[in-house]
């Protein structure tokens, strides 16, 4: 296991931060709209408490706000299964093996491992990747870690679920660039280990190698890429999993109405958000919108999951978001009622968000030894 340091371990939160942090956890849930944005901001708990400190404040433990945090987040799962894609250790295997196999495009110079380096906590950390030719996107990479958990897949939630997702970048002209589903099979079929590989994770089945499986095989492989953290050990009652920042910027998130979106195991990947909801944001990118063609959804985008968020810049769905500094502002200004944040607050929200900073199992993610070519394996087109 490559393990990744967790933070130091420090007890308790106390003094009379923590009452006006608790004074101000009412907080409506509810859609989020612009106007709907909690009446009450983290303002009370980021101000210097006006009371002596020692007099009225209990101390008070991080165990209310596990409680609190515990209606927003739940731990990650150990596998985000699909009841229509039962795993097995065959399926996950040759998922894995497809997930690095550049002969699924047309130079032969390309895999999902390109833009989604599972070495780099799933991304390439460039504004937007270079694919068949260097050719670029108009969207940010997002990680594949902990993917399997949201809703829909894509920035804009055109694919259902990993499965289908595998199957779009293979023939984008601009990415992996194969010419059609069936030239992707033929390449396969070309490679006698793959045929073995295949009737191991499809038994029963005549044909194995179909394009419907290629996404089945490397869905299966991403269901289990997921990366626990000290936020996970938090969420199951370790308060000392989070350093004493970390728990004013876990308060802080929740204050701010960050939670009215961010929420679930991947703090995401479960609802649509306009960008720009509490003020109007530029960008060219009509997200959702382009699939629905709802008024509604102009500038909607899939709210990302915010694990490893550390370590996965640039931001945003067109990367315009440098550093994690750059997309706080951003969210504190157009997605809540909060306004800016001071230096401190930045500072906590960000040691939250490092303890969403997981472990990534080294062994799960090995490149594994890929078949040898066949006689009648095509050749690398860079055209
Ligand atoms: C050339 C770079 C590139 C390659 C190669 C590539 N991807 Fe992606 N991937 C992207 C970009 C860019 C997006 C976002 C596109 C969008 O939302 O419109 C994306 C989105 C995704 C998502 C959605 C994650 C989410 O949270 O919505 C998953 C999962 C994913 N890719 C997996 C894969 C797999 C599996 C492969 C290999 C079959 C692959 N990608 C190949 C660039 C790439
Ligand atoms: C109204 C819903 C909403 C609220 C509230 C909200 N966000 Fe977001 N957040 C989004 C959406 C939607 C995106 C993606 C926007 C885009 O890429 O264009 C996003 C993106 C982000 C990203 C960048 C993720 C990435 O991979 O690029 C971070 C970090 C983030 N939000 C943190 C926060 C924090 C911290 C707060 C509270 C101060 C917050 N968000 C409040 C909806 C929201």
């Amino acid at each position: 296991m490559n393990t990744i340091p967790t933070l130091p371990k420090r007890a308790r939160l106390t003094g009379s931060w923590a009452l006006a942090a608790l004074a101000g956890l009412s907080l409506t849930i509810g859609a989020c709209g612009g106007d709907e944005a909690p009446k009450k901001t983290a303002k009370s708990a980021a101000k210097k408490p006006k009371t002596p400190a020692k007099a009225a404040a209990p101390e008070i433990s991080g165990v209310e706000l596990v409680d609190a945090a515990k209606k927003y987040f739940s731990p990650l799962p150990a596998r985000a299964d699909n009841p229509n894609n039962p795993t097995s250790a065959e399926k996950v295997a040759l998922g894995r093996a497809l997930y690095y196999e550049t002969r699924l495009s047309k130079n032969h110079d390309l895999s999902c491992n390109s833009c989604h380096m599972l070495d780099k906590f799933g991304v390439d950390n460039e504004k937007t990747s270079p694919g068949h030719k260097g050719q670029r996107g108009e969207r940010n990479s997002p990680t594949v870690y902990n993917a399997a958990t949201h809703f829909s897949q894509f920035w804009d939630g055109r694919a259902a679920d990993v499965e289908e997702q595998a199957l779009g970048p293979i023939l984008n002209p601009i990415e992996m660039a194969v010419a059609s589903e069936d030239s992707a099979v033929a390449v396969l079929a070309s490679i006698p280990g793959y045929e073995k590989m295949f009737a191991a994770a499809f038994p029963g089945e005549d044909k194995p190698i179909t394009y419907a499986n290629i996404g089945k095989a490397i869905g299966d492989f991403e269901r289990g890429l997921m990366t626990p953290g000290p936020f996970d050990d938090f969420l199951k009652g370790d308060i000392t999993a989070l350093s004493p920042d970390a728990l004013q910027g876990l308060q802080l998130f929740i204050d701010a109405g960050c939670v009215q979106c961010h929420t679930g195991p991947n703090l995401g990947g479960i609802m649509y958000q306009k960008l720009g909801s509490v003020k109007e944001y530029e960008t060219e990118d009509l997200g959702r919108f382009e699939i629905t063609k709802n008024e509604a959804d102009k500038k909607a985008f899939k709210v990302p999951g915010l694990r490893n968020i550390v370590k996965t810049a640039p931001y945003l769905h067109d990367g315009s978001a440098e550093t994690l500094d750059d997309v706080l502002n951003v969210m504190a200004e157009y997605q809540t009622a909060k306004g800016k944040l001071d230096d401190d607050e930045r500072r906590h929200l960000t040691a939250f968000l490092e303890a969403l900073t997981g472990t990534i199992d080294a062994e799960y993610i090995k490149k594994p030894e890929l078949p040898e070519n066949g006689p009648k394996t095509p050749a690398p087109d860079p055209s």
